[in-house]
């Protein structure tokens, strides 16, 4: 085992302070990883704050962190993927089985026995695993990835979250080129979601509660941008769209969403909120509409979600922060106020 400088918190209502935690020495088959970046995502906020209580209680002191870029340091002597220098990405996961029907069908991300890179039971050392708010994290190398050599770092990171959360449910639901896409929520996923979209050929609608996003919107690649309270803009597009992702943090009407579908449309919802959707029966009934779910991706979706942002030249717009403004980035996140992701610096770490 060795010492990792982190952040942490302490419980739900406790601000972010300093601290060291244990990693376990790189065992065969392990990647040690120097972070150099990590974005924070409002999963970090909901987890912190123990909004997903009922579904995943937090165990603390927390280290969240899912977007992590860095360099590898040490190998283990089975390790074949990877060499000390590298870069190297972690997402969401850190293990599964690798036995189930859900691994060998490379979505991981269903496996029963899948280890989140957070607030997950660590198989190793016991206790709960600790995320990316750290300089330093060992990761079997089945859960490492490649980040294309020309994207940026601090904007590389995001995208091993809002990246992939937004690329998977677009490849499932076929968006292509000419498909009429939504996109609900203009923060760290939806400007991922808006970006991929518009790589992929399709006409991009974003609706947004915050209109002084307006033009980020069209910058980021949207072709429409519909101002969500204003129900006479909304109903200009009803039935008209092939799919909408949406990607808001917070409780609001999905049927006002469910409604602009297309005949077959579907509604794919990425964003988690605490609280239970009231979905009305006519907004699927007729017209035989869909609604879904999408958590994340495989580890190959992962990889191919990475060289398609490195062959569009996508990364993530990022503020990057020093580790030691994280109680203020939250702030910020519970306001919508990102343009459109944090993204950590962890040299800042150093100067703690
Ligand atoms: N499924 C998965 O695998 C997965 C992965 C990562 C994250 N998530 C979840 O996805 C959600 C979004 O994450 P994120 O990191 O993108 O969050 P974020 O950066 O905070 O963006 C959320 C956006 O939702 C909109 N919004 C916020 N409050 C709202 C309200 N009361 N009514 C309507 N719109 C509101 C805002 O967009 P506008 O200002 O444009 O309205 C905001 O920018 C979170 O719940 C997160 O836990 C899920
Ligand atoms: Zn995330
Ligand atoms: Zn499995």
């Amino acid at each position: 085992m060795y010492k990792s400088k982190a952040y942490a918190a302490a419980s739900a209502k406790s601000p972010f302070a300093s601290t060291t935690i244990s990693r376990r020495d790189p065992t065969e088959h392990d990647v040690q990883i120097a972070i150099l970046f990590c974005g924070i995502c409002h999963s970090d906020l909901h987890t912190v704050r123990d909004e997903w209580n009922e579904i995943m209680p937090t165990v603390y002191p927390c280290v969240p962190g899912h977007e992590i870029v860095g360099r590898v340091e040490k190998i283990g002597s089975a390790v074949s993927k990877f060499k000390p220098g590298e870069l190297a990405a972690v997402g969401c996961m850190v293990d599964s089985d690798g036995t189930c029907p859900e691994c060998h069908s490379g979505l991981e991300q269903f496996c029963p026995k899948m280890v989140l890179t957070y607030n997950s039971t660590d198989r190793h050392l016991g206790g709960v695993t600790y995320g990316g708010y750290s300089d330093s994290i060992v990761v079997d190398e089945r859960f490492v990835l490649r980040v294309p050599s020309n994207l940026s770092l601090a904007g590389a990171a995001p995208l091993l979250c809002a990246g992939i959360t937004t690329y998977s449910p677009m490849r499932h639901w076929c968006v292509t080129k000419g498909k009429k896409v939504g996109v609900v929520g203009l923060g760290g996923l939806g400007h991922m979601a808006v970006k991929i979209a518009h790589a992929l050929g399709a006409h991009v609608v974003v609706f947004t509660t915050s209109p002084h996003k307006k033009d980020d919107a069209l910058r980021l690649g949207a072709d429409e941008i519909v101002i969500s309270r204003n129900t006479g803009e909304m109903k200009k597009h009803s039935s008209s769209f092939d799919f909408i992702v949406d990607a808001v943090s917070a409780e609001h009407d999905i049927n006002a969403y469910l409604n602009l579908l297309r005949r077959d449309g579907n509604l794919t919802l990425v964003g988690l909120p605490s609280k239970p959707f009231a979905v009305a029966a006519p907004s699927l009934l007729f017209g035989r509409r869909s609604l879904s779910g999408s958590v994340i991706g495989g580890i190959a979706e992962t990889q191919e979600m990475l060289d398609f942002c490195g062959a569009h030249n996508i990364t993530s717009d990022v503020e990057v922060i020093p580790i030691q403004k994280l109680d203020e980035a939250y702030g910020r996140l519970l306001k919508s106020d990102v343009k459109y992701r944090f993204s950590i610096d962890m040299a800042s770490l150093k100067s703690d």
